[in-house]
């Protein structure tokens, strides 16, 4: 396994669930790490709870180009080179078609695939020019398989495989590595507002999903990890 002592690492969504607990594990894994999310105060909580510099703390709402732009050449002066990008940031929107508005395909849309495009755009030149870096995305099970009142949901996160499959294939030459996490369902804030019966208790646990991710930054250099899944054992959907 590689060691996380030293790198820098970008999370992006830290403020959430899974992210706020890739932070911990992360920090405690001697990682530089740098953290973003779109709401200051819980950032800076989240900084001081992991002894990260208050400078290592940038407001970015994905669902805006500009925000990503600004935020990303501010985090530049603290982290030139990003060694490791997580993006553990992601927007939940299941419900039938009839309900779903063409604003709600345009939110997941712009969050979980246009965002993320932006984002790898940002980091790539520096981990070019080094001829190496990690990128991990969590598309999870809902871009791989599908579910009834997952139709904006789904077309995100397929698209956003789809995206790092192709990404993947124009760094053969390089030693970039792109990863993708498919996590069934994950007992987090992710489901605080989704209009479903579905049985918390018996989700995967933020914290093992974030052991899954901190395994990950690890991969050793001889081979690369291209997927994993890890979903709740009574409702495997692979
Ligand atoms: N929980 C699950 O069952 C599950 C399963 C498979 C995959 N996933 C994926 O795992 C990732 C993390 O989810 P979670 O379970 O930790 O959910 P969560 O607790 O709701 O966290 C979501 C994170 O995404 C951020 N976010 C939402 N909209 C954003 C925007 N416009 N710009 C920037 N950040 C934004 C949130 O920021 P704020 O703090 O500012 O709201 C928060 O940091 C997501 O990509 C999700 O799709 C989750």
């Amino acid at each position: 396994m590689e060691t996380l002592k030293g790198k820098q690492v970008l999370v992006v969504g830290a403020t959430g669930t899974i992210g706020a607990a890739i932070v911990k594990l992360l920090v405690g894994s001697g990682a530089l790490v740098a953290i973003t999310g779109r709401n200051k105060s819980k950032l800076d909580e989240l900084a001081r709870a992991n002894g990260i510099s208050l400078n290592r703390t940038v407001e970015m709402d994905l669902a805006s180009t500009a925000s990503i732009i600004a935020a990303m050449t501010t985090l530049k002066q603290e982290m030139p080179v990003v060694d490791i990008l997580v993006n553990a940031a992601g927007v939940g929107i299941i419900k039938p078609l009839e309900l779903l508005s063409e604003s709600d395909l345009l939110q997941s849309l712009q969050v979980n695939l246009i965002g993320v495009f932006h984002l790898v755009q940002a980091v790539l030149p520096g981990m070019k020019e080094q001829k190496k870096g990690l990128i991990i995305n969590i598309p999870g099970i809902l871009g791989k398989v599908p579910m009834a009142g997952a139709a904006a949901y789904s077309a995100s996160k397929y698209g956003l495989v789809g995206m790092m499959q192709s990404i993947r294939e124009e760094l053969k030459r390089t030693e970039i590595r792109i990863t993708n996490l498919f996590l069934g369902g994950v007992d987090s804030a992710f489901w605080d507002h989704i209009d479903l019966r579905v049985q918390r208790d018996k989700m995967v646990v933020a914290e093992e999903a974030a052991k899954a991710v901190w395994f990950l930054c690890q991969q050793p250099r001889s081979g690369v990890v291209s997927e994993m899944v890890l979903q709740p054992f009574n409702h495997q959907a692979i």
